[in-house]
């Protein structure tokens, strides 16, 4: 049974009752969130209405992991990207902090993100309860010999003049430690998140389109295994019709809601 829920700002009380009780049953929930737990943070999405790929088709496509190593130019502006980013500085909200109650209650099974801003371990869940599958901007790695370490002291480079700063141990091209399109996801972080889609009793998708493939799959896999998947987000998903609810809201509003414990 999907559940809609009108995206008013206005919750269905009905409605949270019911994902609240789905919720509070379940044994153990996975969690997969997207760029849409992050917007109310000052963190914009991708594909939402004001996304970072709606406004600039283009930047989708220079990504890449292949843009980056072959032209200096694009390094250069990605460091000045970061350099300026409202990642360093956002801070987590109610969203964020509901699924640490959730965590709290002993039910979060693992809490895996697509987004690369830290967030969850700011707001208090616990690292080794997280799979940050896309990886983190709050470190640098070496494309060549995989130094890594933290971010700041790359960026520290950056303002002291490096336009483009290059691995101190082996002179290779440094990146943040984010998986870029056209490089593989962890095979240890897949396995954790396929493993979580198919135990947890509950899948909930939060501020995720679904769209980017292998991680938009534990849905699907969840529903094989027959688990129940609950969806929230602001727009429609290619699996609204698959979840036994979905609520349209934002995360910020909707996941204390369901999760106030
Ligand atoms: N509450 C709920 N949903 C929200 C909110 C909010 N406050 N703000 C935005 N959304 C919804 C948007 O409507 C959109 O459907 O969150 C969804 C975010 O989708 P995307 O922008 O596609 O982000 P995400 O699904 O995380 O993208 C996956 O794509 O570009 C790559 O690596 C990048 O990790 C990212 C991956």
């Amino acid at each position: 049974m999907s559940m809609a829920i009108p995206g008013d700002g206005v919750i269905d009380e009905g409605a949270v009752a019911f994902v609240r009780g789905v919720l509070e049953s379940a044994a153990s929930v996975a969690v997969l969130s997207g760029a849409g737990i992050s917007t109310d943070s000052g963190i914009p999405d991708f594909r939402g209405p004001n996304g970072v790929w709606t406004r600039n088709p283009g930047a989708e496509k220079r990504s890449t992991i292949q843009h980056y190593v072959e032209d200096p130019q694009v390094r250069r502006e990605a460091w000045q990207i970061r350099l300026h980013s409202d990642m360093f500085t956002a801070t987590p909200n109610d969203g964020h902090r509901a699924l640490v109650e959730l965590e709290r209650s002993g039910r979060l099974h693992t809490l895996v993100t697509q987004n690369i801003d830290g967030l969850h371990v700011i707001a208090g869940n616990s690292p080794d309860k997280i799979v940050e599958i896309h990886g983190t901007v709050h470190r640098w790695e070496c494309v060549s010999c995989g130094a890594r370490g933290p971010m700041d002291e790359a960026l520290d480079r950056v303002r002291a003049g490096e336009e483009d700063p290059h691995c101190l141990f082996c002179g290779g091209i440094v990146k943040s430690a984010t998986i870029m399109f056209g490089q593989s996801l962890v095979a240890a972080d897949l396995m954790r998140a396929e493993l979580a889609a198919t135990e947890a009793d509950v899948l909930l998708a939060i501020g995720t389109s679904l769209s980017v493939y292998p991680i938009a799959a534990m849905v699907p896999l969840a529903l094989e295994a027959g688990r129940a998947v609950v969806i929230v987000n602001a727009e429609p998903t290619p699996f609204d019709e698959h979840a036994i609810a979905v609520i349209r809201g934002s995360a910020s509003v909707v996941l204390p809601a369901l999760l106030a414990l």
